[in-house]
């Protein structure tokens, strides 16, 4: 989903300042590459030679996945469209039953109680394999559970008429309060020897934005944590906004709260009834007064509590807020955690990863003895990457513990957050974010009462502290061969070149990290799109997991295959490889593979959004390139380019849509991935009127009711090989 909130107007200055007066002080002469190589920044590439060329041979590297498969064309195609030799089934939709007695899916609008059925847009989905007895068996591959979030709700699609107006009737608001969350499905194989979702499992559970949920870690019973619903501040309702996910070497699942603020309504006259420091912690998050719940849930006729709580605007009389939901925003935003093996499980948010716009959760290679290290991205243009450790040292003995919400207290409720300052001669600093950090403790914009508040306002301690400011971090992905992170970079409308260098105009100044900025046309119309356009994908190695340090570079830009390869085309993409908006990525658990999927809107002139199959190096494997931009000459640091057989296309999925969360079996030999929205482009009044459906996909591929004029519906996809072999080899 595209995030345009921009709330970061911190004058916590953008490295491009930091970069040019290191520049000067080192007496770097930009023009000159020989200048560049003798300051140690190693090779300087021409930007614009052959793909794989700061690596200078073509030969196969070894220990990196050979990618089999015919690479798939771009397509503006309603389908989903895979390589030749593979097959692509739907195995489970928004609004299948999840239990025996709930009725099948109507392609009418008309599917009561949501609490009891898939939920809507699918997005992060993470595999746990299910033994015979029902107990985790981690290396199985006939029967699984799959844990899948479902971000938000297409309202359009969800009720038989549509979305109603304001005051919007209760009947709606429950049931899009029911169809988020997360949703634990069992898979097994059928009597055709095929994975398939099980509708009468006892494992199947829905999470909602409603089910109570345990806070654990700092915040538990914080001041700031107390509500009506919860005066001592332990417990709040539901995790909000779903987005990217994490797989914890424990056997649990990690879910990311994303634009969670855009859910709370904040009354104009609130203002005057809180402090000066509320006032901008709230705007700091993008909650200043006068905003609206985004689907107007708190509308509803009657003030019922459920509803009510939805307006974090101060009402009651107390002084501590245990009477009114003042503080039922400070209740959202977080890593939360739930036993997908245990349906009867409470669920906990694990509040010392902090409070920002999550995506995914990436761990560390566990090593015995040693602390487990969690890397975030924040997703709201110029907003940071974060890396939690953990105070616990890993047991390997953890990995298979009975009690594995307990095991999740050892390891994520106590540690250090910190956030990223990205160097421009690719080293990096990891800065705590805690009241021992004199720049944090000095923070005189907020001045936080304690380290439970700087977690719940990470995003005012990460400016305090000194981090950069990214192009909107999505998902992270630790590669299992060599411990590399990976974090993408969606795309920013903010980066100028020339730019602010805090935001203050509403633009920013390239960096080092984040350094392109230009114009595209798409081919469809008018619309000229600015900024990092099509998005790219950070790359940091790190000593360790407790490491304060870290070295980078990045992997890829996102771009189309013939722009200008100076600027833009930078890793030399080709039309089988070309990519914009890079957001969920990861290793899938049972191949080789990294995968990259795009929620993309800049080049949807020439295809819809896609995978992408790609077998990555190694963090430094290309060299420095200095970036011509005129008076803004930036310095960064590229990857290899990759060759054909490093990164294809994989597959193509239907129109308006995006492809959101993996996995794999743990043989490599079916491959789930999720498609969320499509047909969002469908005007907001045709429910009624399917000729104005922009998709009715997976419908016009056979699955469920409706055919061709079918309402469209996210859905996990099922991918296997027709030879029975493992998946892109
Ligand atoms: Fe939910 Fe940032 O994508
Ligand atoms: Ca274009
Ligand atoms: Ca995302």
């Amino acid at each position: 989903m595209h995030d345009e909130e921009d709330s970061n107007d911190s004058q916590n200055p953008s490295i491009d300042d930091v970069v040019h007066a290191r520049l000067r002080r080192r007496q770097f002469l930009l023009a000159s590459a020989g200048a560049i190589a003798a300051a140690g920044l190693g090779p300087l590439p021409l930007a614009g030679c052959a793909p794989g060329g700061p690596r200078g041979t073509d030969s196969a590297r070894a220990g990196v996945p050979a990618l089999g498969f015919e690479p798939v064309a771009k397509s503006l195609a309603d389908d989903f469209v895979v390589p030749p030799g593979y097959t692509a089934r739907v195995l489970i939709a928004v609004g299948d039953p999840l239990f025996a007695d709930v009725p099948d899916y109507r392609d009418d609008g008309d599917n009561p109680d949501y609490t009891r059925r898939c939920g809507d847009w699918h997005d992060g989905m993470e595999y746990f394999g299910l033994s015979a007895d029902g107990g985790p068996a981690p290396a199985a591959s006939d029967r699984a559970l799959l844990a899948i979030n479902h971000e938000w709700v297409s309202s359009v699609f969800l009720h038989r008429d549509g979305a109603a107006a304001v005051p919007r009737p209760a009947v709606e608001v429950d049931a899009e309060i029911a169809a988020m969350g997360v949703s634990v499905v069992e898979i097994a194989k059928d009597a055709e020897g095929r994975l398939a979702y099980v509708r009468e499992s006892a494992f199947n559970r829905r999470v909602t934005t409603l089910t109570p949920v345990e806070l654990a870690g700092p915040l538990r019973g914080h001041p700031k944590l107390r509500t009506l619903y919860s005066p001592d501040g332990t417990r709040t309702r539901g995790t909000v906004n779903n987005c990217g996910t994490g797989k914890t070497p424990w056997g649990t699942l990690l879910t990311g709260e994303e634009n969670w603020v855009s859910f709370f309504a904040r009354d104009a006259e609130d203002a005057d009834r809180r402090s000066e420091a509320e006032n901008y912690a709230l705007a700091r998050y993008g909650r200043p007064p006068g905003t609206t719940q985004t689907y107007r849930w708190d509308s509803a006729p009657g003030n019922a509590d459920r509803h009510r709580r939805w307006n974090t605007s101060v009402t009651g009389t107390s002084a501590d807020g245990g009477d009114d939901y003042r503080h039922e925003i400070h209740g959202q935003g977080y890593m939360t955690e739930i036993d997908p093996y245990d349906p009867a499980s409470a669920v906990h948010k694990r509040t010392a990863l902090g409070r920002f716009a999550h995506e995914g959760a990436a761990f560390s290679r566990p090593e015995s003895g040693k602390p487990l290290a969690v890397y975030m991205g924040d997703d709201a243009r110029g907003e940071y990457i974060y890396k939690f450790v953990s105070n616990s040292r890993w047991d390997p003995a953890d990995a298979d513990a009975a009690d594995r919400m307990a095991v999740g207290a050892k390891y994520l409720d106590s540690g250090t957050l910190y956030a990223a300052r990205f160097d421009e001669d690719g080293g990096g600093e990891w800065l705590p974010l805690n009241l021992d950090n004199p720049a944090v403790a000095g923070c005189e914009r907020y001045p936080f009462a304690d380290n439970g508040d700087v977690l719940l306002h990470a995003r005012i301690a990460a400016d305090a502290a000194g981090a950069t400011r990214m192009d909107r971090p999505e998902w992270s992905s630790v590669n299992p061969a060599n411990g590399d992170v990976y974090i993408t970079l969606t795309n920013n409308s903010s980066r100028r070149l020339g730019g602010s260098d805090d935001g203050s105009d509403g633009t920013l100044g390239v960096d080092s990290a984040n350094p392109r900025a230009y114009e595209d046309r798409r081919e469809d119309s008018s619309t000229l799109q600015r900024g990092n356009v099509n998005g790219h994908i950070v790359r940091m190695a790190e000593d360790g997991a407790a490491s304060t340090s870290f070295r980078w570079d990045i992997y890829l830009f996102g771009a189309e295959s013939d722009a200008d390869a100076s600027r833009i085309n930078l890793s030399g993409l080709t039309a089988e490889q070309d990519f914009s908006g890079p957001d969920g990525i990861g290793f899938g658990g049972g191949t080789d593979i990294f995968w990259i999927r795009t929620d993309d809107s800049a080049m949807t002139d020439r295809s819809n959004a896609m995978m992408l199959a790609a077998a990555p190096g190694q963090q430094g494997d290309g060299g420095a390139l200095e970036l011509d931009h005129g008076e803004a000459k930036v310095v960064t640091h590229l990857g290899a380019r990759p060759r054909m057989n490093e990164l294809k296309r994989f597959l193509v999925g239907p129109v308006d849509q995006e492809l959101t969360g993996l996995a794999e079996t743990p043989d490599g030999r079916a491959l789930f991935v999720n498609v969320q929205h499509p047909g969002l482009g469908t005007p907001a009044d045709s429910a009624a009127r399917p000729e104005r459906y922009t998709s009715h996909w997976p419908g016009n591929m056979g699955y469920g009711p409706g055919g061709e004029r079918a309402r469209p519906r996210s859905a996990t996809v099922m991918i296997t090989r027709d030879d029975g072999g493992k998946i892109g080899g």
